[in-house]
């Protein structure tokens, strides 16, 4: 299955039954088509196109091991992680009932190389340089410390390894900054600061190497190496 297929078919398995954020993260649910187009713009192209610049940091043959924080439901990423199934995953969200309903989906799809843990992004568990390879999925714009949230996903991280994933960043779509300051951050979806496209490449490029970002409206795309 080419990484567009997985992501597809991420879309597939929530099929009738998806909760409102699965219907929302998938594009899959006419509620959450409707989130996708009011407040990011997006319709089913676009969001595909910025899951797979996200994703694409992770080789479709991928053998190694593999953080994801904040895994959420997994709606996005277990798809992924059935077609690598000689990778060694770790996930890990601050939600125990979030990271229920991964477990769960794991648990559906027969995955058994992946473990979960409950924990905090701004004080990871691990090791110094335990992965090859960080993911992060609209993680950042919800993290309440940030600059903690850097630090430690590039201390896990082996030298040579790779950060990516995405996140919300401002400027890249006005009607979405509106939603933003005016529901979400009040809300508590969303914690500011927030990055731009400028300053998320600029922090990027003062850590890491091959420093890619993009935006697909108001969500940065990103792929670096330590
Ligand atoms: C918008 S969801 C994204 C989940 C998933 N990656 C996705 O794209 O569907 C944000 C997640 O961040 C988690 N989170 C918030 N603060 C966190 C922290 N300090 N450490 C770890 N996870 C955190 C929340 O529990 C939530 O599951």
């Amino acid at each position: 299955m080419t990484r567009k297929e997985q992501i597809k078919s991420a879309y597939k398995l929530t099929g009738g039954h998806a909760s409102f954020y699965d219907g929302m993260m998938t594009y899959s649910t006419l509620p959450g088509k409707a989130i996708c187009r009011i407040v990011w713009n997006m319709d089913g192209e676009k969001n595909l196109r910025y899951l797979a610049e996200a994703l694409s940091g992770v080789p479709e043959d991928f053998q190694g091991k593999l953080l994801e924080v904040p895994v959420g439901t997994g709606v996005l990423t277990m798809p992924v992680y059935r077609e690598i199934p000689k990778a060694e995953i770790t996930c890990l969200d601050y939600s125990a009932d979030m990271m229920e309903a991964a477990k769960e989906r794991a648990k559906s799809l027969g995955l058994e190389n992946i473990s979960f843990q409950q924990g905090d992004v701004g004080n990871l568990p691990f090791d110094d340089g335990s992965f090859d390879i960080v993911l992060s999925l609209n993680g950042f714009h919800a993290f309440p410390d940030k600059e903690a949230a850097y630090r430690e996903t590039f201390r896990v991280l082996k030298p040579g390894g790779t950060f990516c994933g995405c996140f919300y960043i401002k400027d890249g779509n006005r009607r979405t900054d509106w939603f933003i300051r005016h529901l979400y951050v009040p809300k508590g979806f969303f914690t500011p600061p927030f990055e731009t496209e400028e300053t998320l490449r600029e922090r990027l490029q003062a850590m890491y190497s091959e420093v890619s970002v993009t935006a697909v409206e108001g969500i940065g795309c990103f792929r670096c190496r330590k």
